[in-house]
């Protein structure tokens, strides 16, 4: 097997992966290779759409931000690493802006920004509703301008090498070959992004299935409060696909089949603006109680945006109305949309520092896949994009200086060779009678029935049930094409081995956590329990599963109060 090595490298080329290779690039000269399962631009980041957060105008302020995001995560955000978000976040637009980034402007020529759900001030910056496919465009050009920085487009990445809780380097598949290599290094950046897959309804790519979270835990970093996952209140029907926060920021309504405003029953300050867990559940109470509109794809809520006009709605939500009337079948300007609540964003993931480390030497974690904790139980609207433009930098600077003060280490040999193994003689030499997208779908059917916005420890027991079961079964599959070159569907496979893995966290997180805080809503405790469970959750990988232990919130200016809106 080819052996390759590098000082630094980073797993991911969304927001937070080409962050981060830029901010190592600049920082000193060392040998920096982006390792990326698809092409850069293909990234899941280029859905984001609606904004990017930060505090950019008079009337607004660091203190706003932050308290808007540790109430909005329902007082589980760690308040220091919320503290230093907001601080850094106005240098990353800035940034971004000289890159080239085509923000859109106020008629002064100033970035413009726009409301969004939770926060007190209009602090989205945005580019239309495009906003993260012309920031990795930026970025993916800043990055390439960089002859250190060096791009492994399409090679999925199989595992961790970790010797003595130390960072080795990582194993590797070349998709157009199909041949495996081991690529060294002395610090690695997980920027893989979040696991929404593991859900049936969700805005997300195909290609969300969190490998590098799977990854971590498997050797020894712990998955961090992998019981809150945001629905996002407006998912198209019938694909899923996002339709922004930015349609209702700039005035749109929501309507039940009475053709009511009904979140002024469940948030009646913020109505629309509200944050998202609470709209996702007013959403589902009124299609529960019998409120919902009815179509060929089941109820949902309909998303009015149409008192906005066709200029506005050209201008500011151009992509949300192509993507309406082509996969919708409806043109917003003269019909609602027809939305309900979709998987959208983890806020758990690799445990991490506010320096972006993991408890392994040399391993860092960025972007959605880390938790740090800068979202607690909720994450608000537009914290993502900023999210993983603050931390890919800070975790491209601190791995930087970590390579720089160490030296290659050497790889175990026996980690290489049983990697090889689990690829090629157990999974894709596999010869049983299961298929892997019969139990891709019945893990998705599993997640959307019984780990959605509504949960109760019935419900969780028999989801955790099924999601083992499922894991027997992994072991009896078969990959048709048995041959190396793109062999989509041995990677398909590997993509359902690990979300296996993190659907048997995320209940197994939830189970545990008897009461409702942020996303995670449990009927059988519907109250947020401070007293015990102001904690964050930490999954450690065992053959036996996982096992849970807990760490402290840090509370610095604001202690746990009443959280309404
Ligand atoms: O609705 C949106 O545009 C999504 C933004 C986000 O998740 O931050």
């Amino acid at each position: 097997m080819e052996t390759l090595s590098h000082d630094i490298i980073i797993i991911g080329a969304g927001i937070a992966g080409l962050r981060a290779a830029i901010a190592a690039a600049q920082f000193n000269k060392i040998d920096v290779a982006v390792v990326s399962k698809v092409y850069p631009v293909r990234s899941h980041s280029v859905c984001a759409q609606g904004g990017t957060g930060a505090v950019l105008r008079d009337g607004d302020s660091f203190d706003l931000h932050a308290w808007d995001t540790v109430k909005g995560s329902d007082f589980l955000a760690d308040q220091d690493v919320v503290e230093l978000f907001v601080r850094r976040a106005p240098q990353e637009i800035v940034a971004l802006d000289h890159w080239g980034c085509p923000w859109s402007r106020t008629e002064d020529g100033k970035i413009n920004q726009r409301r969004f759900g939770g926060h007190s001030f209009p602090r989205a910056c945005f580019a239309a509703d495009m906003t993260g496919f012309h920031e990795m465009h930026v970025l993916d050009g800043k990055a390439k301008t960089f002859d250190n920085v060096k791009f492994y487009d399409e090679w999925f990445v199989v595992s961790l090498l970790v010797k003595d809780k130390t960072v080795a380097g990582l194993t590797a598949i070349d998709i157009k070959t199909g041949e495996m290599c081991a690529l060294r290094a002395k610090a690695v950046v997980m920027a893989t992004g979040g696991h929404e897959r593991i859900y049936g309804f969700t805005t997300f790519s195909h290609t969300a299935t969190g490998d590098g979270m799977t990854i971590a835990y498997r050797v020894g970093a712990q998955l961090k409060d992998m019981e809150f996952i945001q629905f996002h209140p407006t998912g198209l029907v019938p694909p899923g696909v996002l339709i922004t926060e930015g349609a209702r920021g700039e005035g749109g309504y929501l309507l039940n089949s009475k053709g009511e405003r009904f979140m002024k029953r469940y948030a009646p300050e913020r109505m629309e603006l509200a944050p998202r867990d609470i709209i996702a559940r007013a959403e589902m109470t009124e299609i529960l109680e019998g409120r919902g509109l009815e179509g060929p794809y089941g109820h949902y809520i309909a998303l009015d945006i149409r008192h906005l006009g066709e200029e506005k709605i050209n201008e500011r939500l151009p992509l949300i109305r192509d993507v309406a009337i082509k996969l919708g079948g409806i043109d917003p300007v003269k019909e609602p949309i027809p939305i309900r609540p979709a998987a959208h964003y983890s806020m758990g993931g690799i445990h991490a520092n506010i320096k972006t480390e993991t408890p392994i030497s040399g391993l860092y974690a960025v972007g959605e896949c880390s938790c740090m904790s800068l979202h607690g139980a909720n994450r608000l609207g537009t914290n993502s994009t900023s999210d993983c433009l603050v931390f890919g930098a800070i975790g491209g600077e601190e791995a930087a200086k970590h390579a720089m003060s160490k030296s290659l280490i050497e790889l175990p040999n026996d980690q290489v060779l049983s990697s090889e193994k689990r690829v090629f003689d157990e999974i894709l030499g596999s010869e049983g009678d299961e298929r892997v997208a019969t139990i891709r779908d019945e893990m998705r059917a599993i997640m959307n029935d019984k780990v959605w916005i509504f949960r109760t420890g019935d419900g969780l027991m028999s989801a955790l049930k099924g999601v083992k079961e499922l894991r027997e079964r992994f072991g009896k599959i078969t990959v048709d094409d048995k041959s190396r070159q793109f062999n989509t569907g041995l990677i398909g496979a590997l993509q359902l081995d690990f979300t296996l893995d993190l659907a048997e966290v995320t209940i197994t997180s939830a189970l545990a956590r008897t009461e409702s805080r942020g996303a995670h809503s449990r009927r059988d405790y519907t109250k947020r329990d401070d007293e015990n469970w102001l904690k964050h959750t930490l999954a450690y990988c065992t053959k036996e599963g996982p096992r849970l232990e807990y760490a402290p919130v840090t509370i610095a200016k604001w202690p746990p109060t009443a959280r309404t809106y």
